[in-house]
């Protein structure tokens, strides 16, 4: 049985399912029964992109649900973004057409520019590396140049409102003081231990609507590029364990609700039919002030971010001209 899933506005005017589904590291046919759950389940905001290279899964998926009508393209709010490859504004146009494929769409919701930074293209390729493993970057990234392409997407009806992910106060500033239509929308790394206060109140005070990714800390990542013992498992804090005894809710819902009573959308990501039901059932509780109070007071700011962009592979961003991001 759908459940009412309560949304934000937009500057566009259109509605934002506060809780959506996120789908990184999500693929093949384990994905396609996860979205078919997600879509039981009642969300109906689903965050891809095209370097997940997943789009064609989440398609397969819409195009059942849509063709038998069991749900209509109206009740749906789809995100995707462009590649860091194809950052450069004379590309945007040929991504998202590519995206709407995959999809079996005819518009996006919301078409966000990924990141500030651009990698080189490399076709297919979303990664590039050099010979010493290191990111390809593209150093002639020009902001106002790809505002202006997104803009023209939302102008022949490719997408409803565009935005920006992983960009800073001073490039949106940038960004917003050229910008012919809004940035409707910034998708931030956002998590109990990694708060964005700055950045948040910034955007609230420019009609920009946020979306927090990484909501439950993205442990799996974490793991994977060896943070584990730096970055701290939100899901296991005593703090929240205490608070989501005393509510009788899991772990994982005490820090999603913590996100989205503040107004900020989220797209936890989940393959597991159980934790997609769970994330979800966040509509009819609330927390009270002490209890936020003890949350907000776990931000460990830059230390607890996750999905950094000065380590790794990523290395070679650091040359980059929008560096820091
Ligand atoms: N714009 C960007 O640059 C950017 C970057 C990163 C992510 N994102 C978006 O944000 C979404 C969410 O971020 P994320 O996937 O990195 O991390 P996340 O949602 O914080 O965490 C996902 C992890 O938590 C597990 N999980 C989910 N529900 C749970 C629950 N109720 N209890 C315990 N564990 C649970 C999942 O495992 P199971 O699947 O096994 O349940 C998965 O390992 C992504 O999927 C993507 O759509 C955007």
């Amino acid at each position: 049985m759908a459940q009412q899933n309560s949304s934000i506005s937009l500057s566009t005017g259109q509605q934002i399912p506060i809780l959506g589904f996120g789908t990184w590291h999500a693929s093949g046919e384990e994905l396609e029964a996860a979205l078919d759950a997600a879509l039981k389940a009642g969300y109906r905001h689903i965050d891809t992109a095209t370097v997940y290279e997943n789009e064609r899964f989440i398609g397969n998926v819409l195009k059942k649900w849509l063709d038998s009508g069991r749900i209509k393209r109206s009740d749906l709010f789809i995100v995707t973004k462009v590649p860091p490859s194809g950052n450069r504004s004379g590309d945007i146009e040929k991504w998202l057409k590519r995206s709407l494929r995959n999809l079996h769409l005819t518009y996006i919701d919301l078409y966000l520019v990924h990141t500030p930074f651009a990698y080189q293209d490399a076709g297919e390729e979303f990664h590039p590396l050099n010979e010493q493993g290191e990111i390809m970057i593209d150093t002639d990234t020009d902001h106002l140049q790809i505002w202006s392409a997104m803009e023209n997407q939302v102008v022949q009806g490719r997408t409803k409102a565009i935005g920006l992910s992983n960009f800073n106060i001073t490039q949106i500033k940038k960004i917003l003081d050229n910008a012919k239509l809004p940035v409707s929308n910034l998708q931030i790394e956002l998590h109990v231990h990694f708060q964005q206060n700055e950045l948040v109140k910034f955007c609230q005070n420019h009609d920009i609507s946020v979306t927090a990714y990484a909501p439950l800390g993205s442990r799996g990542f974490v793991e994977k590029i060896g943070k584990g013992d730096t970055v701290p498992d939100s899901l296991k804090n005593i703090t929240v364990l205490e608070i989501a005894k005393k509510y009788e809710k899991t772990p994982a819902q005490i820090l999603l609700k913590h996100i989205i009573q503040k107004g900020i959308a989220t797209v936890p990501k989940s393959v597991n039919p159980l934790r997609i039901k769970e994330n979800i059932e966040l509509f009819d509780w609330k927390l009270e002030t002490e209890d936020v109070d003890k949350l907000n007071a776990l931000d460990m700011g830059e230390s607890a971010r996750v999905c950094d962009f000065r380590s790794g592979f990523f290395k070679s961003l650091s040359k980059h001209p929008e560096f820091p991001f």
